[in-house]
């Protein structure tokens, strides 16, 4: 392998395939791709050969490297674990907790200690409570474990919004925190803006609330037209910015989950809020402004998630 920044995706299914394409395009790393060669023999070394050859057009150096041990994964920067069950048509992100609960922490061990400086991105569900598992499993403190969620939630806001008022999605500025669930996501129309303009001077509240109902169900959405399994481009999109903004040292603002303490009013619970990524991971955690009603919704989001983590078995 090079003496480029090494990222590590725990996970070979639709979304981590994604990721290492995505990631490998940025040409800003190397790329070990892990799986358990148990599951599906060989699928990580043909999905991480299909990517390495699509460098050849796509013109980036970045190494893909198939990994069944964490040894091979020793040493990286980054670690996102995307590893665990999705969701199938009628299932709650929440229903996922006790299978998905046991599978973060069997895939965090070895990678902390393969990896002890590393970031750790959380991308299974339900997120936020996962990230308790993959903070406790790890050691890691707050600032290298941060889950991905809120990246995602914005990008459908987003979507809506501009499609809703016709305009370019490069113009919509508006963010999703809380909770990485269908009722406990906080759209936060109070401060969306669209070219410079609050969303209510363009947009009727009938269309807004609509929208942003849809983003909230916009997984559910997803799985519901997929059939067969969740989103995994938008997703794996919005993981590759974090992942970006933590290897190139960016100290981008991006809308994910982290450990509280005393923001909103919530202490010692993961839930979605701005934060800066950069090298070492979070370098600030920001309460951002919001109105009455959207700060209550967050903290009712971290309850949420403070209760499911007590139903871990
Ligand atoms: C989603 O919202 C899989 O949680 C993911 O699509």
């Amino acid at each position: 392998m090079s003496a480029r920044k090494k990222v590590t995706i725990a996970g070979a299914g639709n979304t981590g395939g994604e990721m290492a394409q995505r990631l490998a395009e940025k040409n800003i790393c190397d790329i070990v791709l892990k799986d358990e060669p148990s599951i599906v023999e060989t699928l990580h070394h043909g999905k991480a050969l299909d990517s390495a050859q699509s460098g050849a057009w796509a013109g980036f150096e970045s190494e893909i490297i198939p990994a069944d041990s964490w040894e091979e994964t020793a040493g990286s920067d980054v670690i996102v674990v995307t590893a665990g069950a999705a969701r199938k048509p009628g299932m709650s992100r929440e229903d996922l907790l006790n299978i998905n609960a046991k599978i973060m922490r069997l895939v965090v061990e070895p990678a902390a200690k393969a990896s002890p400086d590393a970031t750790l991105i959380v991308f299974a569900n339900p997120m936020d409570v996962l990230c308790h598992i993959a903070k406790d499993a790890s050691g890691f403190a707050r600032e290298r474990v941060i889950g991905q969620g809120g990246m995602l939630d914005t990008a459908r806001y987003r979507t809506f919004v501009s499609r809703e008022a016709g305009v370019s999605i490069r113009d919509v500025h508006g963010y999703v925190l809380g909770g990485h669930t269908d009722t406990t996501m906080v759209p936060i129309v109070s401060n969306t803006m669209i070219g410079g303009m609050p969303i209510a001077s363009l947009l009727s509240q009938d269309k807004i609330d609509a929208l942003v109902e849809r983003t909230m169900k916009g997984g559910a959405e997803i799985v519901g037209l997929m059939k067969t399994g969740s989103a995994f481009q938008a997703p794996a999109t919005a993981t590759m910015e974090m992942v970006e903004s933590i290897i190139l040292d960016q100290g981008r603002l991006i809308p994910c989950s982290v450990l509280l303490d005393g923001e909103y009013g919530i202490q010692n619970t993961f839930c979605g809020t701005i934060v800066k990524l950069g090298d070492g991971g979070i370098q600030q955690v920001y309460e951002v402004q919001v109105s009455d009603d959207e700060k209550a919704r967050i903290k009712a989001a971290a309850d949420a998630t403070e209760e499911l983590v007590g139903l871990i078995e």
